[in-house]
């Protein structure tokens, strides 16, 4: 059976993990955790672009060998996938061996067809994005842009990719391939982009200029050009005996940033494969930037947010909430630590926190720590179920087109009904009443809270994997092996044991705040009803 394969770009470790690698990786784990619940085998890869100029500059900048220099960094980005509670499978180094060897067999490989060759190139050089500038790239007044920092005029032999033989092939390939960029839109600009003629690519760098890369196989005065050897390792690290594995291979989803979609992957990698046989990947999904004040948060212009801190005051599960909530795939969101802080309490602490504290409580205090069955249907009860089963409806489309924010927006709007129902249900007044009718009501709104709070954590699961747990486990409720049989209302919780509390957003320690990013202080969230 094939796997559905997915990856995460991999990060350079020039600097410490940023919200936007965070970022990444969640998105990417909530598919992977998604597609596992709905019965998928899944094989989920993430890692480190360790090559290149930048990881070198920061080394020697250190002072220290730059394979030293990425053992240490590439050490904080495992770190925050452990911290973010990413479900990964594998994690991919470009310096280890078995990413070096199958660099170094597709270049001889393609060298040995002709589809490499060499030739003098004399032109700019951008030494901050690596690449080799054309008149083009210019801007208007004929300065360079900032992005592409110090631009200098070079004249070197180096070896080419013959990119140009395959514009045609991918033209094509993306016509009859509409769905292969997620959002669709963004298609287009890769379509755009082949109006113009490709220029070959240019795949090595001389060693006297740059050292810390994977020498060309065929002349070792040379090392690999950073993107080349990079993209290679979605099939590197599922390697078999001279192909990628089919259990995963093609790819499902590569999982990728806008700014690194043309031409990158969208156009370099497609032709890559096709150039030594391999098939192109199933799809890319190009997800927007986190934006501090409108500017892109990164490493080099000093306003990145550190995740860390975040994940330390509020947890991974409110941490991953916030993320996904706040950013609809494909788009762009600005990040503000104000708003995370209104949300952990508005939607987190407010609404499901103190639903579960409700719940427990006064399953606790009225049905001594026993949830009974329900025994009547009346507006109340229906008019949850009812908004239940629309849910459930739109929850599973939503997921299925990567709406995930829309998903776990719709299950919000129903955790907001249930403590509607408990208000309007208010156990607390059918607790005084000796009469029978309303102590059937009393167990009825028991049983239903209980359960609906059961739907809403499964419903939770791929983003808040964690609460989730928690919440099933407080309410003596271990979840069935099929997910999709957890969706449906039902009487599974009946005579479960209930713990006496559960307190899953609680009021974070103030902490230390990152340079001009973390929250001020946040507020008390209010306390749970008792009903
Ligand atoms: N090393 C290359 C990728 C090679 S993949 C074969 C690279 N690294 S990066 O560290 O600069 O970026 C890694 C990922 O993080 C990219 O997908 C990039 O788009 C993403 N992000 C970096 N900054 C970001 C934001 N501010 N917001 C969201 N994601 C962004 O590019």
């Amino acid at each position: 059976m094939k796997s559905f394969y997915l990856t995460t770009a991999i990060d350079y470790v020039n600097g410490s993990p940023h919200l936007g690698h965070a970022y990444e990786k969640v998105l990417t784990d909530v598919i992977a955790r998604y597609r596992r619940l709905m019965g998928d085998q899944v094989h989920f890869l993430t890692g480190v672009d360790e090559h290149g100029q930048k990881v070198q500059m920061s080394a020697r900048k250190k002072g220290i060998d730059p394979q030293q220099f990425c053992d240490e960094t590439s050490l904080e980005f495992r770190a925050l996938c452990t911290k973010l509670n990413i479900s990964n499978d594998d994690f991919i180094r470009t310096t280890e061996t078995r990413h070096k060897a199958v660099v170094r067999e597709l270049l001889q490989r393609l060298f040995d067809k002709g589809e490499i060759y060499r030739a003098e190139y004399k032109g700019f050089y951008s030494t901050r994005q690596e690449q080799f500038l054309q008149e083009k790239d210019r801007l208007p007044d004929g300065s360079w842009p900032e992005i592409y920092g110090e631009v200098t005029e070079i004249t070197e032999s180096n070896y080419f990719f013959r990119l140009k033989n395959y514009q045609e092939w991918l033209i094509g390939y993306l016509q009859e391939h509409e769905n292969f960029v997620f959002p669709r839109y963004r298609q287009k600009q890769v379509v755009e982009f082949l109006k113009e003629p490709l220029n070959d690519l240019c795949i090595s760098r001389p060693r006297e200029r740059l050292e810390w890369g994977i020498p060309l196989p065929f002349d070792e005065k040379y090392v690999t050009y950073v993107w080349f050897d990079a993209l290679i390792n979605y099939i590197s690290a599922i390697w078999k005996d001279g192909a990628p594995d089919p259990r995963f291979w093609p790819v499902d989803f590569h999982v990728i940033g806008k700014d690194i979609l043309v031409p990158p992957h969208a156009v370099y990698w497609p032709i890559m494969l096709k150039a030594c046989g391999i098939e192109p990947p199933k799809a890319l999904l190009a997800h927007g930037w986190w934006l501090q004040s409108g500017a892109k948060m990164s490493k080099s212009t000093g306003n990145a947010v550190n995740p860390l801190d975040l994940v330390g005051q509020f947890g991974a599960d409110a941490f991953r909430y916030y993320l996904i909530r706040e950013m609809n795939v494909g788009q762009d969101s600005d990040f503000s630590a104000e708003h995370f802080v209104i949300r952990y309490n508005s939607d987190l602490a407010n609404d499901l926190g103190n639903l579960v504290n409700r719940t427990l409580n006064m399953t606790n205090r009225f049905g001594g720590g026993v949830i009974p069955a329900a025994e009547v249907e009346e507006e109340p009860e229906k008019e949850l179920k009812d908004l239940w089963a629309k849910t459930q409806a739109e929850y599973t489309p939503l997921c299925e087109g990567l709406q995930f924010h829309s998903a776990l927006e719709r299950t919000f709007v129903f955790v907001k009904a249930i403590n509607a129902y408990i208000e309007k249900r208010a156990p607390w007044k059918l607790g005084k009443s000796t009469e029978a009718a309303d102590q059937a009501r009393l167990r009825t709104s028991l049983a239903t809270m209980a359960e609906s709070l059961r739907l809403a954590a499964t419903f939770i699961q791929p983003v808040m994997p964690g609460t989730t747990e928690k919440i099933h486990a407080a309410l003596g409720y271990k979840a069935g092996a099929v997910w999709r049989d957890e969706h449906p209302w039902s009487t599974k919780l009946d005579g479960c044991k209930v713990e006496q509390g559960l307190v899953l957003f609680p009021r974070p320690e103030p902490a230390a705040p990152a340079a001009g990013a973390a929250p001020a202080q946040p507020k008390q969230p209010k306390q749970p009803k008792q009903g």
